[in-house]
């Protein structure tokens, strides 16, 4: 599925023209493109889809700039980062990074991306726990943690294994956030044809993301975000009518920080 990373390299490069009133531009991630040299017709077939993946990247970056205005030297790491420029378009000069992607992608970013004192970029699996015990255990102070376009394509269990070793990890202060999908739309990835062309699909899907409270009680829901409503007012009657019967959006954006009373697991 690593293919699906120029979708959203290509949505990010083609934001400032879909959604000139969004006031999202990413130049960091057209000259990537433009250096990987690909057919990009093959990326941008769905404007919807596009404009979607643009909102989300703008609503994730939006959210990092606040948790870094109350934490302007902290941690933040990208499991399933690809060549996104999140770290060059939120950079406030003193944060930290580190984007972590499976070895393929990892060895391509270095070919396109310069890393640096703050910025570190890691090669290896989000479900490998190696990193939450390196990274996340070892550190200070609240840590970001941002999972984009990532998590939708993985297995409930392993969602589940993910979320709940960050849960009980990290530190008070910190946020965990994601995207996620209804079932509906999982049983439905055909519909997203740039995606589907790729062999990727999707295989977690939740109807309700306070699910994820039952999973680790340290883990509280802070924010919830619809993605489709902004993009497909058409769509966007589907989205609030699953909303009423069962309680999730049909794409939506959530943020969840920890529980501030409790204490991380002893390493
Ligand atoms: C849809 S792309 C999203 C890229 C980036 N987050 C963005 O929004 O531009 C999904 C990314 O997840 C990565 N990925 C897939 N499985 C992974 C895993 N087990 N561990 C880490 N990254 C993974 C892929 O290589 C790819 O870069």
């Amino acid at each position: 599925m690593s293919e699906t990373l120029l979708i959203t390299l290509s949505a990010c490069a083609e934001a400032s023209e879909r959604l000139p009133g969004l006031g999202f531009s990413d130049p960091w991630a057209a000259e990537r493109l433009e250096r990987l040299d690909l057919d990009r017709s093959l990326y941008n077939g769905s404007g919807l889809l596009m404009k979607q993946i643009a909102i989300r990247a703008h609503a994730v970056d939006a959210i990092a700039r606040r948790f870094f205005s109350r934490h302007p030297g902290a941690l933040g790491i990208e499991p399933g980062a690809g060549l996104s420029a999140r770290f060059e378009r939120i950079d406030n000069g003193q944060l930290r990074w580190v984007d972590l992607d499976l070895p393929a992608v990892t060895e391509l970013k270095r070919k396109l991306v310069e890393p640096g004192d703050r910025h570190a970029l890691r090669a290896g699996s989000v479900l490998d726990p190696a990193w939450i015990e390196e990274l996340v255990a070892g550190a200070s102070g609240p840590v970001l943690v941002v999972m984009e376009g990532l998590l939708p394509y993985l297995e409930r269990d392993e969602v589940r294994g993910v979320l709940v070793a960050l849960g009980q990890t990290l530190p008070a202060g910190s946020e965990v956030v994601f995207d996620y999908a209804h079932p509906w739309v999982v049983r439905r990835t055909r519909l997203l044809p740039q995606v589907y062309r790729t062999g990727a699909r999707f295989s977690w899907g939740s109807s309700r993301i306070t699910e994820v409270e039952r999973w680790c009680p340290r883990l509280q829901l802070l924010e919830e975000l619809d993605l489709v409503g902004p993009v497909a007012p058409g769509a966007s009657l589907v989205s609030r009518a699953l909303r009423r019967l069962t309680g999730g959006w049909v794409y939506g954006l959530a943020r969840f920080g920890i529980n501030p009373s409790s204490s991380p697991r002893k390493a």
